[in-house]
């Protein structure tokens, strides 16, 4: 389904496996953990890899939501994962030897930055540079092998130049894998920039409802795809298949609720703007955003993550935290419910001070993400949680 719209794609594309005589207008939740073996040859073959044969290693209903992510990301295929975190491990585990050096920002998700530094256990160089595109860019250079990087960093909301990243690595012969959890298919398809592979988790946006963890790894290449699949065989780090129903069912909305978080996500950055206990607002969509010409050129969407510092400290932000009541104080972000997260004291918690520092993650930011309420609702708790800021 190369020639229609997001929006078509998002709910029409994938396959649809269904030989039943009822006449499903939509993939059964194939709930088995094996498959008939007679006369295997007369069956499906998801992956042109292997027959069905047992769902640890392919199973139809995770196979049809595989398929639509290949065609939102348009990559030549995908496969689902137990969750993000398995689908960056599943990949790494297909690429890397002994010998190699893997060049990482400090600003990725926490545990995809622990994941790769404990690489060097089996005798992978890690390169861990500051935070931004030059940084990275100067990095970039003979013996690098693998360049991992967010097209939208997290919390502060870095846009990475993708293009420009892609250039210099394929230049000198190194892999790009793009972590697209927070920019969505929609916001940005990096295969078409060029880069090799793109992971999601897909817990976030693409489920969207707070309730199934998943991930995914999409590539450009077919061929180096298999060596995907059959790690993932041998990890066992397949969905789930009532995740992938989860995940397929969220992702037929994902085009209309991108667009609702983004536009409520900027109504929300407006409102902080401008109020008098907010010290600073990151929103890559806005012009105080040292990504905002990145942003312009390379995303559509903006996404529905808002950060923003209280005037006053740690304990101005806790004020806010502790205070709100429609929002929820957690972790994670991309679902129907407006979660905000205080990084400091959660997803960056284990971090040494000087390390938060270099990453610009300070004591007094939050992170919210801008859910599907009503956008007012979202303001007018904001507003008397900010009122308690001494
Ligand atoms: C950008 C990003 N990548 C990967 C992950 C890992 O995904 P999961 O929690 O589904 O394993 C997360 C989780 O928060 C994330 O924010």
């Amino acid at each position: 389904m190369r020639h229609v719209g997001k929006g078509t794609r998002a709910v029409r594309g994938g396959v649809k496996h269904t030989s039943d005589d009822v006449g499903s207008v939509i993939e059964p939740i194939y709930q088995t953990a094996l498959f008939d073996f007679r006369e295997p040859e007369k069956k499906v073959v998801p992956h042109g890899t292997a027959p069905l044969k047992y769902s640890r290693e392919d199973n139809p209903t995770v196979h049809a939501v595989e398929r639509k992510m290949a065609e939102l990301e348009h990559g030549a295929d995908a496969v689902g994962t137990s969750s993000g975190m398995a689908a960056i491990t599943t990949l790494l585990m297909a690429l890397i030897r002994p010998g190699m050096e893997v060049l990482i920002p400090l600003d990725v998700y926490g545990s995809t930055l622990v994941l790769i530094e404990r690489l060097g256990k089996f005798g992978v160089k890690v390169v861990i540079t500051d935070p931004g595109n030059e940084n990275v860019l100067a990095s970039i250079g003979r013996g690098v092998d693998i360049v991992f990087i967010e097209s939208l960093s997290n919390p502060l909301l870095r846009v990475y130049d993708i293009p420009q990243i892609v250039k210099a690595a394929h230049e000198v012969g190194a892999v790009v894998i793009v972590d697209n959890t927070l920019a969505t298919p929609i916001g940005m398809n990096p295969l078409l920039h060029g880069a090799d592979y793109v992971i999601h988790s897909a817990t976030k946006y693409l489920g969207g409802h707070n309730d199934a963890v998943g991930g995914f790894v999409i590539g450009a290449d077919a061929e180096a795809m298999k060596g995907v699949w059959e790690w993932r065989r041998v990890l066992g780090t397949i969905m789930e298949p009532f995740t992938a129903f989860l995940i397929d069912r969220g992702l037929k909305t994902l085009h209309i609720r991108m667009r609702r978080h983004e536009e409520s996500a900027r109504a929300v950055a407006e409102y902080l703007m401008e109020h008098p206990k907010v010290e600073r607002v990151y929103y890559p969509c806005m012009p105080n955003h040292e990504s905002y010409e990145l942003a312009r050129k390379l995303l559509s969407n903006c996404g529905g993550i808002v950060s923003f510092e209280v005037k006053g400290g740690l304990d101005a932000a806790m004020a806010v935290y502790k205070n709100v009541r429609l929002i929820i104080p957690s972790v994670s972000f991309g679902g129907t419910e407006s979660i905000i997260t205080h990084p400091a004291s959660t997803t960056h918690a284990h971090w040494s001070p000087e390390d938060r520092a270099r990453a610009g993650i300070r004591d007094n930011l939050l992170r919210l993400s801008v859910g599907l309420e009503d956008v007012e609702d979202i303001i007018e708790d904001l507003d008397q949680a900010l009122r308690r800021v001494p």
